[in-house]
């Protein structure tokens, strides 16, 4: 796959066409784009990096080492917004709204913008340098005018925004890697960002528990929380929502039937 991804990549074409030219002789100058690609691809760089781009929710999103690949569990936490958001809209008439916390490459927000067309989203990163990604994912797939991005940390840009206090939703993949964690393969931990991926101390949960707190204000009553977690981090999690006094707290399984997601409501 990674080998059909790449020839594909240098040639210009999609997958399908390589098999429809698949006598077609190669030029030195192709080949040596090929030969570069794989050596690059023998250094550990993912392949989402080298070709640019890879899909999410059924949308091409680009990529770069400013941001973390896009990964397939996350589409249940946009699956989970979706069907709270569509509910909201059906409640009360309004346009829903939403903040997108640590948007990376804007897969998250994109998405969602793109499922439920009347919601308006907040995107917001820590790093300028993913911001200018998520924006270009936002134009890409034309929702850039339902979306405003905010550099800075987790909900404080929004504290003094006529929306804190209103959002429908509160969604984030944070960051939950321990430093330690040997399971992390070697193109993850040498080339997608560091802040992307990893917290500090040897509590996974640190960025979402912090969150947690931050969006029982910014959220409106019966609003949702939902964040994505690491293997075997939902259950500690759940208590933590519980404990903040969150409602209607519940987790949400990936394909793999690993608990990915959790989420609560704003009491009242
Ligand atoms: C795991 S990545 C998720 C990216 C994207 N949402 C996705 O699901 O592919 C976490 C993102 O959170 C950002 N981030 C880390 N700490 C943050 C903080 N304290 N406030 C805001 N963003 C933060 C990182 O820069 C990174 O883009």
């Amino acid at each position: 796959m990674d080998a059909e991804l790449l020839v594909a990549h240098a040639l210009g074409l999609d997958r399908l066409q390589l098999y429809l030219q698949f006598d077609r002789p190669l030029g030195e100058a192709e080949l040596s784009t090929i030969r570069e690609l794989v050596r690059r691809r023998g250094a550990h760089v993912p392949v989402a990096y080298l070709v640019g781009e890879r899909e999410f929710f059924s949308l091409a999103f680009r990529v770069d080492e400013r941001v973390l690949v896009p990964r397939p569990e996350t589409e249940h936490l946009v699956e989970t917004a979706r069907v709270h958001l569509l509910g909201v809209r059906g409640a009360g008439g309004a346009s829903p709204v939403f903040a997108d916390v640590g948007t990376g490459s804007g897969c998250i927000a994109v998405a969602l913008l793109h499922e439920v067309p009347a919601a308006r989203g907040h995107a917001i990163d820590i790093e300028a340098g993913a911001l200018e990604v998520a924006r270009a994912n936002a134009e890409r797939h034309g929702v850039q005018d339902r979306l405003t991005f905010h550099e800075g940390d987790l909900l404080a840009p929004l504290r003094d925004q006529p929306d804190w206090g209103r959002l429908d939703a509160v969604l984030s993949n944070p960051p939950y890697v321990l430093e330690d964690d040997e399971s992390v393969e070697r193109g993850v931990r040498d080339h997608e960002p560091h802040g992307a991926l990893f917290v500090e101390g040897s509590d996974p949960l640190v960025v979402a528990a912090r969150l947690a707190e931050e969006a029982l204000d910014a959220l409106a009553p019966g609003g949702l929380l939902a964040f994505e977690v690491g293997l075997g981090g939902a259950g500690a999690a759940r208590r933590r929502l519980a404990d903040l006094g969150y409602a209607q707290v519940a987790v949400v399984p990936d394909l793999a039937g690993i608990d990915r997601v959790v989420c609560g409501q704003r009491p009242g």
